[in-house]
């Protein structure tokens, strides 16, 4: 009855938060929709590092309690006002694969995907929980496992009654630490999402053809292939920004801390000691745009498809020199990806979320995915 109730009360226009845990930092955005509009009401984020005795920018594996107390942070610190959640789990943490089954009726479907899903899950079904969708479109011969199971064995002929079906697959005890997370932070939370999907939903566009979309987090990098919006292929690259903070503490014998400030200043110190940084940090970033581009040609190769642009995103990608070095190494577009582009945020904030809205693309797209829920 109460619930009956606060449905039948609640506001046209309610706020909705999108909460995206890090390796190195907390994000949120609270997203309000007016007249079918969704509006930027405030967003923040927070270190996560202090949190683990670390430092700011450091990546961390914090407890629940932990990662629930810097949420009550961030939400307290961005004057967030609503409960109403929707929150992300990190890429590694899940399992996803596109598969392909003949094409039967949804009960049929709903039997057959569990016992094919077995095959490519390396912990018993009973301890993962799953999720589902048909792939909608065309069929063909496409077909793709995340992280590194090769299925080419399993290809088939084009077949007009074959389908494709997206399974995604997280252990049960990482949904149970999110819960809790969830409880411990006095959020109401209505879904937990994959960081790819909600990174996808803020940065694209309506796109046609296929997008690698690049996530230089702290701990990793992440690189997901979408055709038509759907996720073909994805894969995380073992290096992401901090290893480059690493790179110039070794090299230039000082602390994380002074690292981590020099890295995100290039362009203020001098051209001398600026040109000694690119050269201390290159072989990290050589490494990952070459994981990168080896991901673009095993999708070409296999789908005979070309990538027709990549969409850069996350805190590592605002250094200075990424985006030219991104341009260098990618044989095709390359652009900053905005976030904020779907909402509309106050003018003066503008340039500000050109530069800082880099690491916002998971929280606002799981901002928006909540919105969509209030219909
Ligand atoms: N202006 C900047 N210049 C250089 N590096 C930056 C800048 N801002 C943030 N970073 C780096 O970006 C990283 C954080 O990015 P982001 O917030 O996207 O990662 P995360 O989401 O916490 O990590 P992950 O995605 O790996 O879980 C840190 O390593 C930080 O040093
Ligand atoms: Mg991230």
């Amino acid at each position: 009855m109460s619930n009956f109730l606060q449905n039948f009360f609640k506001a046209p226009d309610e706020s909705v938060v999108g909460i995206d845990v890090g390796s190195s930092s907390v994000k949120v955005v609270q997203l309000r929709k007016k007249k079918g509009r969704a509006i930027l009401e405030t967003y923040g984020e927070l270190a996560l590092g202090p949190y683990a005795g670390f430092s700011v920018g450091q990546a961390t594996n914090l407890p629940a309690e932990k990662i629930a107390e810097a949420i009550k942070d961030v939400l307290r610190e961005a004057n967030v006002t609503t409960v109403s959640a929707g929150v992300s789990i990190p890429f590694k943490s899940s399992l996803v694969s596109l598969i392909e089954l003949p094409k039967v009726d949804q009960k049929q479907l709903q039997e057959m995907i569990p016992m094919e899903a077995r095959k490519y899950i390396p912990v018993p079904i009973s301890e993962v929980t799953m999720d589902w969708w048909v792939v909608p479109g065309e069929y063909d011969d496409e077909l793709d496992f995340v992280q590194g199971v090769d299925e080419d064995n399993n290809r088939t002929q084009p077949n007009d009654r074959k389908v494709q079906v997206l399974v995604v697959s997280i252990h049960n005890d990482v949904l149970s630490t999110y819960s809790k997370i969830v409880q411990d932070a006095s959020l109401s939370a209505s879904f937990f999402e994959i960081e790819m999907f909600s990174t996808t939903r803020s940065l694209l566009s309506g796109e046609v053809n296929p997008v690698l979309i690049f996530d230089m987090g702290a701990s990793s990098t992440k690189v997901y292939i979408l055709d038509r919006g759907v996720v073909k292929y994805s894969h995380i690259i073992n290096k992401g920004s901090q290893e480059i903070t690493v790179s110039i503490s070794k090299g230039l014998n000082v602390t994380f801390d002074r690292a981590e400030h020099i890295k995100r200043n290039l362009g203020t110190s001098s051209p001398q000691e600026e040109k000694n940084v690119y050269e201390i940090i290159s072989l990290t970033l050589d490494y990952i745009f070459s994981e990168a581009n080896t991901v673009i040609l095993n999708y070409q190769r296999r789908f005979n498809k070309p990538v027709s642009k990549v969409i850069l995103t996350g805190g590592g990608v605002a250094m200075k020199g990424v985006f030219e070095l991104a341009k260098a190494n990618f044989q095709t577009e390359v652009v900053m990806g905005d976030p904020f582009l779907k909402v509309e945020a106050p003018a003066f904030l503008e340039d500000v979320l050109k530069v800082t809205g880099l690491e916002f693309s998971t929280a606002l797209g799981l901002a928006l995915r909540k919105l969509q829920e209030l219909g």
